[in-house]
């Protein structure tokens, strides 16, 4: 597995706090099956276009002496489209792994409109958003998610969301059973957040194709800058189909 989003340059945002801390967190994710990790830590979109900080590149020096045996580690960042990026974006300093797409986020309350909008500009600059944790904006539905789509946008669930019962998993599960989630994610901050929490839920819901793509082939596209591939919506177990025509025939 790949896991495109998470936190752990050391020492740089809100997310992993040293060195040590994300070791771990790293050894844990190769116990798990995950090869390759992009780092995307926070930068604002004024911030985007000149690439990561000085004290970014040396967390990333500092980390990389102490990567574990069978994971490697990516660049990128999570652009926060507060405003438009800059015309340099396109040399693609912050981009996942110097391919064209651009992990990016929105303030919480953003409506659906703005959003859209801010990613077109995105796509109108050669580059193709990845939006991040599209279940957790006050305007986030399936319907939304579409005309993000539509607009250009590739989309990623966050897949430790996936398992929750309240309504942003219900969103988080309805995209992945739509079809709209292109990927998943961790979000990892230096904690036990993982993209194989979401294997459970797929395997349960006879998802293993889909559990392929969202966490392996899509992220692997991203990572080569090819095109994503589409994910089938999930359909609904034939037990499923059992228990809905009993309910139907009044049995
Ligand atoms: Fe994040």
């Amino acid at each position: 597995m790949i896991d495109l989003h998470n936190h752990l340059l050391p020492g740089v945002d809100d997310g992993s706090r040293s060195v040590t801390q994300s070791a771990r967190v790293l050894r844990s994710f190769v116990a798990q099956g995950i090869t390759d990790v992009v780092c995307t830590p926070h930068l604002l979109a004024s911030q985007a276009e000149f690439g990561w900080p000085e004290h970014y590149e040396s967390a990333w020096s500092a980390l990389a002496a102490e990567v574990p045996e069978g994971m490697t580690l990516h660049r990128g960042a999570e652009v926060m489209l507060d405003r438009p990026v800059g015309p340099r974006i396109t040399e693609r300093k912050v981009t996942l792994n110097g391919s064209r797409y651009l992990l990016v986020e929105f303030q919480r309350m953003v409506p659906a409109e703005i959003a859209a909008r801010a990613l077109a500009d995105v796509v109108r600059h050669g580059l193709i958003p990845l939006l991040a944790h599209a279940e957790r904006y006050s305007s986030s539905s399936v319907e939304s998610v579409r005309v993000w789509r539509d607009v250009g946008a590739v989309i990623q669930v966050d897949a430790t969301v996936m398992t929750r019962p309240r309504s942003r998993g219900e969103l988080a599960r309805d995209l992945v059973r739509e079809g709209l989630a292109d990927v998943l994610a961790a979000d990892n901050h230096g904690d036990d957040r993982s993209v194989a929490t979401a294997l459970d839920w797929l395997t349960e819901h006879d998802a293993a194709e889909q559990a392929i793509l969202l966490l392996d082939t899509n992220p692997r596209a991203i990572l080569e800058d090819k095109a994503t591939y589409e994910v089938d919506p999930l359909v609904i177990r034939r037990s499923a189909w059992t228990s809905i025509r009993r309910m139907l025939r009044g049995e």
